[in-house]
């Protein structure tokens, strides 16, 4: 019997889409107001979800103390209020689109649970735009 708890964190930054290889006018073509040269900036919502089997002693499938200090350590104080392009090392190479945001987030999270928890993240980078990842 397998359970998923999830948790929402939450983080405001900026970033720019856009590819150094490609001309402004491309660049313009596919990615529109999202490459603004200026930056812009997203209120990111986060759901980290994990599944697994309840502990027979606990009750749990994790802490939920321990899955806040997760998101807080790896994601909220490495995300929050900075400009992902310039700031964040992962995207440095990286075109920080919601979906490699969440698999970025995925990765730190991931090495953080127990090998028998399976992990889910999912991203909102507006209220009607969102996207998931489950390591496949
Ligand atoms: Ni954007």
């Amino acid at each position: 019997m397998k359970v998923t708890v999830s948790r929402k964190a939450h983080f405001n930054a900026a970033h720019r889409l856009y590819r150094k290889d490609w001309s402004f006018e491309k660049n313009d073509d596919i990615f529109g107001k999202c490459n603004n040269p200026n930056f812009h900036g997203h209120n990111y919502e986060l759901i980290v979800s994990v599944t697994g089997q309840i502990d027979k002693e606990t009750g749990y499938v994790i802490d939920m103390k321990v899955l806040k200090d997760i998101i807080k350590n790896n994601v909220e104080d490495a995300f929050d209020h900075k400009n992902l392009n310039l700031e964040v090392p992962e995207f440095k190479d990286l075109n920080p689109t919601a979906e490699n945001i969440a698999v970025v987030i995925y990765n730190k999270i991931k090495p953080e649970l127990s090998d028998n928890l399976d992990l889910e993240i999912t991203l909102y980078e507006t209220p009607r735009n969102f996207v998931s990842y489950s390591g496949n």
